[in-house]
Formats: C-alpha cells, sequence, structure tokens
C-alpha cells in the first residue's frame, strides 16, 4: 500500500482544493512534530519523570501537572521562530503569547490546550492535545488579545492529536476530517482514514453522571430517558461512557458515533460550563460538523458564537446529530 503522510495530504488538497497556503501548512507541519515530541514525553512516562503536578495553578485556578507545562512549552518553542504565526493562546497561560521580535511576524494565531484530560496522566488513560487556528484580522500592527476574539466558525484549520494506544492526528481545514496515524518506526503521520463520518442516531452517551444533582432539568429529562432504555420513550437501550478527556470521548465519537455533554450545572451557576470555548469546544465543534454532526451550547450552534473573553467557558452538547438536536429542542422548550 502505498501510504499518504501529513505533508503529502497537505500537499495534494492544497493541489485539489487551494485552501491551504504554504505558510498554513508549515503551521500545521509544526504542529503534528510538536504533537510527536508530547507523544514522546507521554510514553515515557514515570521513566522521564514527566508524572506529577508542577504545583502551580493556571488562570483557571486549576493545578498544573508537569506535563501541561512540558507540552505547553514544546508548542511555543516548535512554533515560534517558523515566521507562520503572529501569536498563540494557550489554556496553561494567562495571557497570549506574541512572537517575539527577533523572529519574522506571520499572519496567522494558533490556539491550543496543550494536554487535555489531565486527570489522567498519571494514571495511564488516553489524554491529547487540542488545536484551533485563526486569521489575525487586517490591519493594526500589534497582535492583541481582541485578534483572537473571533467566532469558531472562522477557523481556517482544527485539531487534535490523541495519545492513546496509538497516537492519532485528527485534523480538519474545512473539506471533511481526515486522521493520521503515528507511524513509530518511520517517526511520521500516516493518514488512516479520509471523509470520517459520525452516524447520526446513536445509542451512547458521555456524561460526568456524578453531576446529575446539578444538572438543568432539559439535561436531566434527556439522561432519564435513555437511562429508561427499551421500555421507555426512546425505546433502545443506551451505553454510558466518560473518558474523562474529551479528546479520547470526541475521538470515540469520531470512530462510531455518540453524543458527549459537559453542560451548564448549578455547581458554579456563574460559569457558562466546564469546557473552554476557544481552545477545546470550537476545534471540537468543528470537527464533529465536519464530519456530519452537529455541536451545540444545549441552546445555540456552538461556531456562531462571539467570544468576549480568550479564556470564555461554554456549555456542550456535541455528536451525533439526532441526539444533538433533540437535546438542543429540549432546552429550548421542546
Ligand atoms: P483539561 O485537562 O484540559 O483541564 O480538560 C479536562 C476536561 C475535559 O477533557 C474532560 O471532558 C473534562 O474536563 C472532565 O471533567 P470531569 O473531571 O468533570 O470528569
Ligand atoms: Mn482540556
Ligand atoms: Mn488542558
Amino acid at each position: 500500500m502505498n501510504k499518504i503522510s501529513l505533508t503529502r495530504y497537505l500537499v495534494e488538497q492544497q493541489r485539489e482544493h487551494g485552501h491551504i497556503p504554504a505558510q498554513l501548512r508549515l503551521l500545521l507541519e509544526v504542529v503534528a512534530r510538536a504533537c510527536k515530541s508530547i507523544s514522546q514525553a507521554v510514553n515515557k512516562g514515570a521513566l522521564g519523570g514527566v508524572l506529577g503536578s508542577a504545583g502551580s495553578e493556571n488562570v483557571q485556578g486549576e493545578v498544573q501537572k508537569k506535563l501541561d507545562i512540558i507540552a505547553n512549552e514544546v508548542l511555543i518553542e516548535a512554533n515560534e521562530w517558523g515566521g507562520h504565526l503572529a501569536a498563540m493562546a494557550s489554556e496553561e497561560m494567562d495571557s497570549i503569547y506574541a512572537v517575539p521580535n527577533r523572529y519574522p511576524q506571520g499572519e496567522y494565531l494558533l490556539l491550543f490546550d496543550p494536554l487535555d484530560g489531565s486527570s489522567n496522566i498519571d494514571v495511564n488513560v488516553s489524554i491529547g492535545t487540542i488545536f484551533s487556528v485563526l486569521k489575525k484580522p487586517e490591519g493594526g500592527l500589534a497582535v492583541s488579545e481582541q485578534d483572537f476574539l473571533q467566532a469558531g466558525n472562522k477557523q481556517v484549520a482544527a485539531g487534535y492529536c490523541v495519545y492513546g494506544p496509538q497516537t492519532t492526528l485528527v485534523l480538519t481545514v474545512g473539506k471533511g476530517v481526515a486522521m493520521f496515524t503515528l507511524d513509530r518506526e518511520q517517526g511520521s503521520f500516516v493518514l488512516t482514514q479520509e471523509d470520517v463520518q459520525i452516524p447520526a442516531d446513536t445509542k451512547e452517551f458521555a456524561i460526568n453522571m456524578s453531576n446529575m444533582r446539578h444538572w438543568d432539568a432539559p439535561v436531566k429529562r434527556y439522561i432519564d430517558e435513555c437511562l429508561q432504555g427499551k421500555e421507555g420513550p426512546r425505546g433502545k437501550d443506551f451505553n454510558m461512557r466518560w473518558i474523562a478527556s474529551m479528546v479520547a470521548d470526541v475521538h470515540r465519537i469520531l470512530t462510531r458515533g455518540g453524543v458527549f455533554m459537559y453542560p451548564w450545572d448549578k455547581r458554579e451557576p456563574d460559569k457558562a460550563g466546564k469546557l473552554r470555548l476557544m481552545y477545546e469546544a470550537n476545534p471540537m465543534s468543528w470537527l464533529v460538523e465536519q464530519a456530519g454532526g452537529a455541536a451545540t451550547n444545549a441552546k445555540t450552534r456552538i461556531l456562531d458564537l462571539q467570544p468576549t473573553k480568550l479564556h470564555e467557558r461554554v456549555s456542550v452538547v456535541l455528536g451525533s446529530k439526532n441526539e444533538v438536536d433533540r437535546i438542543t429542542a429540549y432546552h429550548n422548550g421542546a
């Protein structure tokens, strides 16, 4: 079989559709290279001294793990010198990171959750990196946080890399979703699935059930109906999965369908949700839509939300279209 590397895929996409300029291709290749090194660090585990807490907190008040910080540094070091970026933003940095003056400035903005699923690092369960690429708005000299505050429908590329039994990079540039598996012998990402499609119906849901007592009525209604199985209004049995790494849960949904929810709940009523809009919900929502699924904040399409701040949180419902539509309809009073 003639293996198609990520490089070849990007070159051929550009030739066919003309939507991946050289700078964007460089950016995506650099992100993929960074993911390879994060994957190496993850694989070493205790032998590499990368497990455990770093003893610091991020802007969201979460304790940072050593790997959160390592992954953040790997992504910054890999991306700052290439001339393709104007600035980066990360879950692990309070404010944006402008490309230092000593390097040329590019026209793209890169956002990332360097290590998603931090609570799974030390227990050897799948974790990942999520990224989103925007174009810096024209005009204006110095890059600012304001430049990043663009709706998800403005993304020019988005993806994630899941570090599990295999390391898989999943990417969209707006022409469907492609998956690449890391070939460790060759050291390169090889195309293993194209035109990924999420089935519209499913019998599998993902939600942290321990929060049930804090949920809003429409979420309770939906899950309750699923739990009633064959005997209930849905007339079928449902299965439940919750990995507690959004990357791994979304990867399962892209592979065999399902619905994922991290809704608003009463624990912290002032926060829209737990997950972050710009570097978790937006890239994942675009991937899911590109694969024929849907993504809402339980009321409206996530990709149409206008962000007001970098670390904004959002309620998330995504996956198989008919289930997402149903949950959204329950919230809109249906
Ligand atoms: P992060 O590790 O980047 O902070 O993200 C963790 C997120 C997400 O990956 C996952 O779906 C969710 O938090 C898990 O939340 P619970 O701890 O409530 O299960
Ligand atoms: Mn995360
Ligand atoms: Mn994270």
